[in-house]
């Protein structure tokens, strides 16, 4: 069979304006390859990528280890779904349970984001009896009903209508605004830990320490959507057990984003005493579990332990930290290990659109002010030193 002729760029993206739903905001690029912290694109262009393809390429793109696991599972068996036992979903779970705090013991495997914050929100109603869910405001939760309506930024609630009944919001940060909401009939209270999409926003230790006493007493589930600060990226394995969360462990954790280092995979993991409240069949998922992302978890969470990539997080942040005191427009860094936001005294849009085109990708957010960075966890300091180099020129106006 003859190869299909490749199409060049102008003629990508016309067959993808033309047949896409226009639902996302595009940058002009057309990637056609990946290594490490690099993408390529089909115009021979090469980009910085500190977006992490959507803080998804954790392992940074095509990670050999990750994409060796991947080519030797597809050889094997694309699938079987939870009906039957596989070693790929075995070591998976296992791994991902000896990574995570010691009181997180079981895991639920899905597809995505929402989805595992879905789950989430039913296992704390199975396991409570109530229904309420007390989430903050600036929080993402995701698309589908309930992570929607879990949703208290900017119009996603709005979008989702009609909402979920029963979501109620408090302010980040503030225990007495969770306090005033969160009676006896809640059966949940889930947080981004840090608020990537609302400009990275993070909370002193001691608000995750009063939300769990908060919980304790009121007998309340408490969940981190750790989709983004999961996997490495804050630094920790999970912002969840961290010293930024006073070693605070939630009830449950929910994964996705980096975890497949970008195989569709998502997941919740639970500690023993929610586990016993879930029944054969309160929760399932045709692909969820499936051979191929079991494969790319397991790979994942190897390939940041062999190249040492949580060391690596924290000692290039803190040379990422340094170097950006030169640049005297970014007035406040926020943000933990490779999740950051760099404020500026200005909105970020210019900055992003300028960075773009000295072929550095960053990230916008819901704050017009914060640019945000969410690198691959292998970013070395040389590759910093080019990002510094780019954002001098750009916001000197070079
Ligand atoms: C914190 C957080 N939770 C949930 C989601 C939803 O994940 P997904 O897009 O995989 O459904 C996202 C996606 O950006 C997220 O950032």
């Amino acid at each position: 069979m003859k190869a299909e002729a490749a199409i060049n760029q102008e003629e990508t993206i016309a067959l993808e304006e033309q047949f896409q739903l226009a639902t996302y905001k595009k940058m002009p690029i057309v990637a056609e390859r990946g290594e490490g912290v690099w993408v390529f694109a089909s115009n021979g262009d090469r980009y910085l990528d500190l977006y992490g393809g959507h803080a998804v390429a954790g392992t940074g793109h095509c990670h050999p280890h990750v994409v060796k696991a991947i080519r030797e599972q597809t050889a094997k068996l694309l699938f079987y779904s939870n009906l039957v036992y596989s070693e790929a979903r075995a070591r998976a779970a296992e791994k991902i349970v000896s990574v995570a705090p010691a009181l997180l013991t079981k895991a639920f495997f899905c597809n995505s984001g929402t989805e595992a914050n879905e789950n989430a929100m039913r296992m704390a109603r199975m396991a409570t009896g109530r229904e309420n869910i007390v989430t903050f405001t600036g929080g993402f939760h995701g698309r589908t009903a309930d992570a929607i309506s879990a949703t208290f930024l900017g119009r996603y609630r709005e979008i989702g209508k009609p909402n979920v009944p029963g979501h109620r919001e408090a302010d980040f940060g503030d225990i007495d605004s969770v306090r005033a909401v969160a009676d006896e009939s809640v059966a949940a209270i889930m947080l981004e830990p840090i608020q990537s999409m609302a400009g990275v926003r993070g909370a002193a230790p001691s608000f995750y320490r009063a939300l769990r006493e908060l919980c304790d007493e009121r007998g309340i589930v408490l969940i981190y959507d750790e989709v983004q600060t999961g996997v490495g990226r804050t630094g920790d394995w999970f912002f969840a057990g961290s010293d930024a969360s006073d070693e605070v462990v939630p009830d449950m954790v929910t994964l996705a984003k980096a975890l497949g280092s970008g195989v569709p995979v998502g997941a919740c993991l639970v500690t023993e005493r929610i586990a016993s409240h879930i029944k054969e069949n309160d929760l399932g998922t045709t692909f969820g579990g499936g051979m191929i992302a079991m494969a790319a978890v397991t790979a994942t969470l190897e390939a940041i332990e062999n190249d040492r990539m949580i060391e690596n997080v924290r000692t290039v942040e803190a040379y990422l930290r340094e170097r950006l005191k030169e640049v005297e427009q970014v007035v406040n860094v926020r943000g933990r290990g490779f999740l950051l936001g760099l404020e500026f005294a200005d909105k970020a849009k210019p900055v992003h659109e300028a960075m773009l085109e000295r072929k550095v990708i960053t990230g916008t957010s819901n704050d017009p002010k914060v640019l945000r960075l969410l690198p691959p966890l292998c970013l070395k300091r040389e590759e910093v030193d080019l990002f510094i180099e780019a954002l001098v020129e750009v916001v000197s106006g070079g």
